[in-house]
């Protein structure tokens, strides 16, 4: 057999080997080199697990080329997977052969030292072979995985809702136009325009799940979403990930029992399945964030009405930037207060004014708040938006013209609500935000690969 059709193994594999194995293929980058008389050591990574593998180089003949294998380097090693002789690790490899796929340099802009996140940030086409960028790659696929499973194992089905689209579904213009026009105030009315109308990219596929939900019963999507809020803060992005599922014959109370379940699950997922990455985080960005996570899964989540949030708020003597009236929204800084503070955990906060609310929620009976919840966690603030849906068309109606929202555009949304109209309800769980509570990393730019945010398209 050649060397090439050898089964070739990841890293994550070997460590967890129960006896030694002779004959392995390995391939991955240098992390560093160690010079001995009569031996070489290799730190090698291959982007499977935190952990590297130790690879010992004898100086032997036909191995002398291990003096070019700096740091960064590609590399293919052949040989036999032995106990370590060293601290530290169970198993090392013992090498035979070793092939220089793609050479390194001193230039490499990531030597050992510890870089910052800023640094890292400007480096976000080498980030990711980092230990903790590398953890946070693994654990979105991990976590994206598991919310899949979450969802499947419940019956929903998975939907794709468009990217493309003519409605602003949460009403806060904040969408950013798609036109292939060269001068796009040359025509007002779209109507020579790509689609003939106008277009942007969608803030949220809610619209359009709700119409899937009125036919399927249980769905979610799991897509991108794009917001021009030029609010340069560390928990906006103009492009992230979202989960709206949406759920036909259900209210509030399910919605909230959902996302509650939802979130314990996933972060269950990661406590069990991605302890290794993890504890990196506990280790080096939040210490005691394990605990913390416990919270997160084994808690009850204390569910308080919004006007309650607000009396809270009010009665606790601190002095707010903006001051916590019945009306206004609650911002980070209350959102925080109630969770850092307050209650020491997440809290879901509902029943807020409709006034601050989009047009799509269902009005309670009280005729002045909307079932609206939206999840609040430590550090982060709101995790998850949601409500129940106002199914009834003649005061879907009477909202849109309180609103000032033409039904035209709507026409089809309308419709769902003439046959078979059911009680239904969603939530929108934002992926990044969710990862940054999963990990403790305080700037959604470090959540996802490639952020973009304002004034930055870099990579
Ligand atoms: O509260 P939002 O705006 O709700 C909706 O979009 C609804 N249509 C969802 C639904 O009911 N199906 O957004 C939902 C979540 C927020 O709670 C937050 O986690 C995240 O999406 N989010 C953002 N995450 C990163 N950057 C931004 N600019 C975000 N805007 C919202
Ligand atoms: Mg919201």
């Amino acid at each position: 057999m050649t060397q090439a059709s050898r089964p070739r193994v990841r890293i994550k594999e070997l460590l967890l080997a129960a006896s030694p194995q002779a004959e392995v293929f390995i391939q991955g980058w240098v992390r560093t080199r160690r010079d001995s008389r009569d031996l070489s050591f290799l730190e090698l990574n291959d982007g499977s697990c935190l952990a590297n593998l130790q690879v010992v180089v004898p100086q032997a003949a036909g191995l002398e080329m291990v003096k070019d294998l700096t740091t960064g380097a590609a590399v293919a090693v052949f040989g036999d997977l032995v106990p370590s002789q060293g601290q530290g690790q169970k198993w090392e490899l013992l090498a035979q052969r070793l092939t220089l796929v793609g050479p390194s340099g001193p230039d490499y802009p990531l030597q050992k030292k510890r870089h910052t996140d800023e640094y890292l940030r400007e480096m976000a086409h080498l980030r990711p072979r980092t230990n903790k960028f590398g953890a946070i790659a693994r654990l979105r696929g991990e976590c994206s995985f598991a919310i899949h499973q979450f969802f499947h194992d419940r019956g929903f089905v998975y939907v794709h809702t468009p990217i493309i689209t003519g409605s602003d579904c949460e009403g806060a213009g904040e969408m950013f136009q798609v036109t292939t026009l060269k001068d796009p105030a040359s025509d007002p009315t779209y109507k020579t325009d790509f689609f003939g109308q106008y277009a942007a990219l969608t803030v949220s596929g809610q619209l359009e799940a709700e119409l899937l939900a009125l036919a399927l019963g249980r769905v979610y999507t799991f897509g991108p979403a794009f917001r021009a809020e030029n609010s340069n803060t560390t928990r906006h992005a103009a492009e992230f990930w979202m989960i709206e599922p949406e759920v036909a014959f259900a209210d509030l109370r399910d919605d909230m029992d959902l996302a509650e379940a939802l979130i314990k699950s996933v972060v269950g997922f990661a406590l069990r399945d991605c302890a290794e990455d993890l504890a990196l985080f506990d280790k080096f960005v939040e210490p005691g964030l394990l605990a913390r996570l416990r919270v997160l899964v084994e808690s009850e989540y204390p569910r308080l009405p919004y006007a309650e949030a607000i009396r809270i708020l009010a009665a606790s003597g601190r002095k707010f930037e903006f001051p916590p009236v019945f009306g206004a929204d609650l911002a980070t800084e209350h959102e925080r207060f109630l969770c850092e503070e307050r209650f020491q955990g997440p809290v879901i906060v509902y029943d807020y004014p409709k006034t601050i609310k989009p047009f799509y929620m269902r009005l309670n009976d009280d005729g002045q708040t909307v079932a609206a919840m939206d999840l609040l966690v430590p550090k982060v603030g709101e995790l998850v938006g949601g409500s129940q849906r106002e199914e009834r068309l003649d005061v879907l109606l009477e909202r849109m013209k309180e609103l000032g929202l033409s039904e035209d555009p709507y026409w089809w949304y309308l419709d769902s609500r003439r046959w078979g109209s059911t009680p239904h309800a969603g939530f929108g769980l934002g992926f990044e935000r969710f990862l940054m509570t999963l990990t403790g990393i305080a700037n959604i730019r470090d959540a996802i690969p490639f952020p973009r945010t304002p004034k930055s398209l870099a990579f």
